[in-house]
């Protein structure tokens, strides 16, 4: 069996390479090997300093997360490990680079000196699974980088810079090149000048900045632990307890609150995202290898708000792009939205003045489409029209050069009408972003019947290059997304002729942890854009015959409420706060009249609950059963990065395998004679109305 940890003399050190692509996890080959060679080094009195080191493109990226579903962690235990590194009677260094992330920072910090590549990231991201890190980095990283700051690292999850790192006195040494002759470097000064060992559990966690009640306060700034933030607060316990206890205790603790985390239904839906957004890449019968085609300059129709996000996710990656335009006005409104956007991201410090000017200066304007000829992707992002688009695509067919991918920005059309419209089916995808496109990490990659492989292929890893989660969905209403809104919304609006208030809904929805409740989100995007889909829906013949049908925005649009923008929607808006309006309530009360619909005032939050997210749960059923969505997992991706659906949850569809087929089934069959079902839109799919067991992988 081939070695995953290399053992290589060089005189009076030993080099500890792992070697486990592709991101180095410790898995538990890796733990027992990295043991054996610690071991080899305490009996070798002739080894007077090693060097843990990693192949390939990164440092341990930590634990191998697949081990955290068994009931047990097999031995040996990280932490052993770990302290058997920091153990050693010579001096140790790690040379890092790539991302050292979670257990591949541990095992850092477990060595007496780091060097690092200027280009690697070294983060805890173990609360971003639902756990904390239980390798000791609790007990660690406040001894190196003292208490706030190993507090922000460990709780925010997101890695820091080796620059930065270097600043906390988490790194020794930042070099821009030639890693592991400077970790040579450091082991032949090392042993030349018998410098001490410099055990970490052994430096005494800085408290003199702590003031009293500082854990309290730190703990009441988390989000509370129902609503994600279970880990967070058990970070913050592990913290205190490094002040508060011996190393050795301060380690139990943290391995206490590590194996009741891991096993937590937040940290089990998590988990879930973090490999469906991997698997989500994987596309049935399109091979890995596929070939792909050369994007290096991006085109954009329509400067509008999607056109121009679009525009800055691609200038964000260093890809120039072009936005064409009709008139010269609507052209220099959304480059003077682009413009302030960074400049605002600029002030905020997110950005450098000079990485601003970067990006600024990739994306350019035009008012003839005909200069989109030469790139390599065209995307068009223009009114949400089939008309509109359709006349679009059939001038980008003729324009786009040969090879050029045709893409649609599309939320709800057909995709394979505007493929057919280009005259060369095969070049056209949709890439349906959310708003704002620079912001929100969700694509919906739709592909049309005719759309060729490496199309496919290619937008794919472009959308991993531009730091996007990427979902295949196939052609039909509303892809995934929209079409498991459409239920959604509907009774909501239904629930708010009924008598319940956008309050009452939004607040119930939100008790579930979605970041917005429905009335709140479609204030946001806007009543207008809401309603003319269904407008539009209804005039193309694809509803069913229910005149009550989203009855509410479609009011609320004709009284020129278009929700935030218009300062009143479903809300009535103070600044940006919403506030419940009478004006509303006498709308609903109105429609349930002219609709004959009996108005209550006995909604429970429950009932609200069950008919918003059990209807849309159906649909998403339905859409795996339609072949629409390849898995359940790529539906819980959408709804996590594009709607705000709490990832600590893990999507609809693990809510469905949590909450069980038989209950939603059985929600779903009293609403049904309840509220009758003239419409069938509580018939329940399949995929839910089968069998006990769910094959929803
Ligand atoms: N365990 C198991 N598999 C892992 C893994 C891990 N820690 N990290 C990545 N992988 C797998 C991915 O699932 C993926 O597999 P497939 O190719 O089969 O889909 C493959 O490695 C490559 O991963 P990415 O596609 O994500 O590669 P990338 O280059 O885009 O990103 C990365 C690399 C930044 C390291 C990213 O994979 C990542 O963030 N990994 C997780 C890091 C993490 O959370 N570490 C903490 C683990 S918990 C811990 O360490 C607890 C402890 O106390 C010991």
């Amino acid at each position: 069996m081939t070695s995953l940890v290399h053992l290589t003399r060089n005189g009076a050190i030993l080099w500890i390479e792992i070697d486990n692509p592709p991101v180095n996890a410790a898995s538990q080959t890796v733990r027992q090997e990295l043991m054996n060679g610690l071991l080899a080094a305490r009996v070798d009195p002739s080894i007077e300093a090693v060097i843990l080191c990693a192949a390939g493109r990164t440092f341990m990226a930590g634990a191998d997360i697949t081990e955290f579903d068994l009931t047990e962690i097999p031995q040996p235990d990280h932490s052993d490990v770990f302290n058997a590194v920091e153990a050693l009677a010579c001096p140790v260094i790690a040379a890092v680079h790539g991302t050292v992330l979670g257990g591949g920072l541990e095992l850092s910090l477990a060595a007496h000196y780091r060097v690092a590549l200027a280009s690697t990231k070294l983060g805890l991201p173990e609360v971003k699974l639902g756990i904390l890190p239980g390798a000791g980095g609790t007990q660690r990283l406040p001894r190196l980088a003292g208490v706030r700051a190993a507090l922000d690292i460990m709780t925010g999850g997101v890695p820091i810079s080796a620059s930065k790192a270097k600043q906390l006195g988490i790194v020794d040494v930042v070099v821009e090149d030639g890693l592991r002759d400077a970790a040579l470097a450091l082991a032949v000064k090392l042993i030349e000048g018998k410098r001490q060992l410099r055990p970490t559990r052994e430096i005494t966690v800085d408290a003199s900045t702590i003031e009293e009640g500082f854990f309290s306060s730190y703990a009441e700034a988390l989000p509370p632990p129902d609503k994600g933030g279970l880990a967070a607060h058990a970070i913050v316990r592990c913290v205190k307890a490094s002040l508060d206890l011996p190393f050795d205790e301060g380690l139990r603790l943290e391995r206490a609150e590590f194996n009741v985390l891991k096993d937590t239904p937040e940290s089990i839906a998590l988990r879930h995202i973090f490999f469906a957004e991997r698997e989500a890449m994987r596309i049935p019968g399109l091979p890995r290898d596929t070939t792909r085609r050369e994007i290096s300059s991006i085109g954009i129709v329509g400067a509008g708000t999607m056109g121009s996000g679009i525009a800055m996710c691609f200038a964000n990656a260093g890809f120039p792009v072009t936005i064409a335009e009709v008139s010269k006005e609507a052209l220099t409104k959304g480059l003077r939205t682009i413009q302030t956007n960074y400049e605002s991201s600029l002030q905020k410090g997110r950005i450098t003045n000079d990485e601003a000017q970067r990006r600024v200066g990739l994306i350019s304007g035009v008012t003839d489409m005909l200069e989109l000829r030469d790139c390599d992707l065209v995307i068009e992002a223009a009114f949400e029209s089939l008309d509109v688009k359709r006349t679009i695509c059939k001038q980008l067919g003729g324009i786009c050069k040969v090879g050029a991918i045709i893409a649609s920005n599309t939320s709800t059309l057909d995709i394979n009408v505007l493929a057919e419209a280009t005259g060369r089916p095969s070049d056209v995808v949709g890439m349906h972003f959310f708003s704002p496109a620079y912001v929100m990490r969700l694509l919906e990659v739709v592909r049309g019947d005719k759309t060729a492989p490496e199309v496919l292929a290619t937008v794919m890893a472009l959308a991993k290059t531009i730091g996007k989660s990427a979902v295949v969905s196939g052609v039909c209403y509303g892809f995934i997304g929209n079409r498991m809104l459409e239920p959604y919304l509907r009774e909501t609006e239904t629930l708010l002729m009924e008598g319940a208030s956008p309050t009452q809904i939004d607040r119930a929805i939100e008790k579930v942890g979605l970041a917005m409740g429905p009335c709140r989100m479609i204030d946001m995007a806007g009543v207008d854009v809401a309603a003319k889909v269904v407008i539009e829906r209804k005039k193309a013949g694809a509803l069913a015959p229910d005149p009550s049908y989203r009855a509410v925005v479609q009011q609320l649009f004709t009284l020129g409420r278009l929700g935030q923008k218009s300062g009143a929607g479903y809300y009535r808006y103070e600044g940006r706060t919403p506030v419940e309006d009478p004006e509303v309530t006498a709308v609903c009360h109105q429609l349930a009249e002219t609709h004959g619909i009996e108005r209550r005032d006995n909604i429970s939050d429950s009932e609200i609950v069950e008919r918003c997210l059990f209807p849309l749960i159906n649909e998403g059923a339905q859409i795996l059963s339609e072949g629409i969505a390849y898995r359940a997992g790529d539906i819980d991706v959408v709804w996590v990065n594009g709607y705000g659906f709490p990832a600590y949850k893990g999507g609809p569809m693990h809510m469905l395998a949590y909450v069980g087929a038989a209950q939603i089934r059985e929600r779903l069959a009293a609403y049904a004679s309840i509220r009758g079902n003239a419409f069938g839109y509580w018939d329940i799919s399949p995929q839910i109305s089968g069998g006990e067991k769910l094959s929803l992988s």
